[in-house]
């Protein structure tokens, strides 16, 4: 057998036994009830750039059947959900849901939604006029968040 051919039996093996490994995706069974409530047109935008990180309700993609794609996806979902969950949002005391608020306020104008995510989801980038809808919603003031003593980039 030519190197060729072992090397190519090698990493058709490897890739089917890396299948094997177990790493749930999940869609964890909500309330109703305990999901945020917001107005219709910030909803549409959680939903369309924030829910399949930061929900139970996580579209998943064909990719992430597929490990080894699916242990970056899945990671990605889990500590998404672990920060944020619109799903269980008011299961959230105010002090945690006050802190939320203003993470929210911050992160649309840095990270969120993950750029790696962007770029599969381009329709999940959000506009100028969608971030300052949702920091308005938070109901946070721009200078409180810049006169704090710890200076947070806008
Ligand atoms: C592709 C998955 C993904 C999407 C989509 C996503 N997030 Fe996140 N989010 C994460 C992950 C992962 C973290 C954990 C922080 C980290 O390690 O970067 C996080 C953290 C956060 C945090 C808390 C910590 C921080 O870094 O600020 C907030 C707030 C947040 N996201 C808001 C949002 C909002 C709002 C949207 C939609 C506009 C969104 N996220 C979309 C994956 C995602």
């Amino acid at each position: 057998m030519s190197v060729g051919k072992i090397l190519g039996i090698f990493f058709i093996s490897a890739f089917l036994l890396v299948q094997l490994i177990p790493y749930e995706r999940s869609n964890p069974k909500s309330d109703p009830s305990q999901e945020i409530d917001a107005p219709p047109e910030i909803m549409a935008i959680f939903k369309r750039s924030c829910y399949d990180c930061h929900s139970n309700e996580t579209r998943w993609p064909w990719y992430s059947a597929v490990a080894p794609a699916k242990w970056f996806v899945v990671r990605d979902v889990n500590i998404g959900r672990r920060w944020l969950n619109f799903s269980e949002w008011n299961s959230y005391d105010e002090k945690r849901k006050a802190k939320l608020k203003e993470m929210i306020f911050i992160a649309v104008g840095l990270a969120m939604p993950l750029g790696t995510y962007v770029k599969a989801h381009p329709e999940a980038a959000l506009s100028e006029e969608e971030k300052d809808a949702i920091r308005e919603w938070t109901g946070i003031k721009v200078e409180e968040i810049m006169n704090r003593p710890k200076r947070h980039l806008y």
